[in-house]
């Protein structure tokens, strides 16, 4: 396999003529469960995956920011002086956008020096896996050394949020981001989006010999147009008309209220992230009272509210989903933003075969585009490598 922290670095030699001063990454992120609940001041339960984004970057003499990448064959240019989000575009756009993101927040950029920032990444673009918080949170976190910012992980995140708002115009929360800056090797993440406590809630995979199976349906999302804005407005006008600021404020004895006060599509749509909010705490309470194994039906349930009542997995999903639950995963549901992207599977480390094979054959008998199915184990969240 390649060394992709010396692909990096050996890519920066290549385009910049001299070593790299260090090398950050950060991984993409599958969520558990807690889907549209972020925005919504609720809760997430993620973890990082084994898959990064890795910048190698060096200090430049000036205040201009040079973007190359493994990936693309141009480079982009920028002033320190004259970030500005409504001219970024592509995936410069993740980069930039942190830099300005610091500055909006008040980050006294005026004595940073100019940087040469060389991307590389393994981490599937358009999955659902967050290719877009890797590659803002490598960057944070290369910035905030180089630059002596003293910012801490959750301060890093909520800067790659308002990068991904304000630079790339996607209503997101702060899920992908806070996935990518604080997750740890074997757990997840247990984030309260509303006060942003965080702690480690450890997943057992390796004692109970189980694994995590993506799904990749190929079906391509995006979060800046589309069903997602259309999901969060539906969000805020339930709220608006149960008459609190967000949803975080209701719980399930408020349904019947609800059910009263709303039209039918916006009272399903509030139904899935009050109950998904629930789903979380009873993930957590059960991953630490009974282990993972017995989690199964909480992912299950967490699947037919997405597709149901917030009306946001694709055909792909939905059989990838029921398919994999027949042939022996103990649970499996969609994780992410939905209209397309993955789906994840807990699975017997033995059955992984069965079950992937069971889910490519259920697709093609169904007419339905061919998944990727790959295994990922939950890992380290950014960091220095080199
Ligand atoms: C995307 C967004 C996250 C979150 C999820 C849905 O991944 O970036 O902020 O809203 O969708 O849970």
């Amino acid at each position: 396999m390649t060394d992709h922290r010396e692909a990096a670095a050996a890519a920066f030699e290549a385009a910049y003529g001299h070593a790299p001063t260090g090398v950050w990454s950060a991984p993409g992120r599958v969520n558990l469960i807690g889907e549209h609940t972020d925005y919504n001041n609720g809760y997430v339960l993620p973890f990082a995956i084994d898959r990064r984004t890795w910048a190698a970057v060096g200090v430049r003499d000036d205040r201009q920011l040079r973007l190359r990448s493994t990936f693309s064959t141009y480079e982009v240019v920028a002033s320190l002086d004259t970030l500005d989000p409504a001219t970024m575009d592509g995936w410069s756009a993740y980069v930039l956008g942190v830099a300005w993101a610091m500055q909006d927040a008040g980050i006294d950029l005026s004595a940073a020096s100019g940087l040469d920032i060389l991307i590389d990444s393994d981490v599937p673009v358009g999955a659902g896996l967050s290719s877009s918080a890797a590659l803002e949170c490598a960057v944070g976190v290369a910035f905030d050394e180089l630059w002596n910012l003293g910012l801490d992980k959750l301060a890093l995140a909520r800067v790659g949020r308002v990068a991904e708002n304000k630079a790339v115009g996607a209503p997101t929360g702060l899920l992908d981001q806070a996935a990518s800056m604080l997750a740890e090797d074997d757990h997840v993440v247990f984030l309260d989006c509303d006060t942003e406590d965080a702690r480690p809630v450890s997943l057992h995979l390796r004692d109970e010999n189980l694994t995590i199976l993506v799904m990749n349906s190929n079906v391509e999302h995006e979060h800046a147009t589309g069903g997602y804005g259309d999901r969060f407005a539906s969000c805020a006008k339930g709220a608006a008309a149960l008459g609190v600021t967000t949803l975080r404020e209701i719980g399930e004895s408020d349904l019947p209220r609800a059910q009263e006060a709303l039209d039918e599509e916006t009272y399903r749509r509030i139904r899935h992230v009050v109950t998904e909010n629930q789903r979380v705490l009873d993930t957590v309470a059960t991953l630490e009272a009974e282990g993972p194994r017995a989690i199964g039906e909480l992912l299950n349930a967490s699947q037919a509210s997405m597709r149901d009542d917030f009306e946001i997995t694709v055909p792909e999903i939905d059989l990838a989903c029921n398919t994999a639950v027949v042939a022996g995963a103990i649970g499996a549901r969609m994780t992410g933003g939905g209209f397309g992207g993955s789906a994840i599977a807990l699975v017997p480390a033995d059955a992984v075969e069965t079950i992937a094979s069971a889910v490519t054959t259920a697709l093609a008998n169904a007419g339905l585009r061919e998944p990727t199915i790959f295994t990922v184990t939950p890992s380290q969240g950014a960091r220095r490598d080199y």
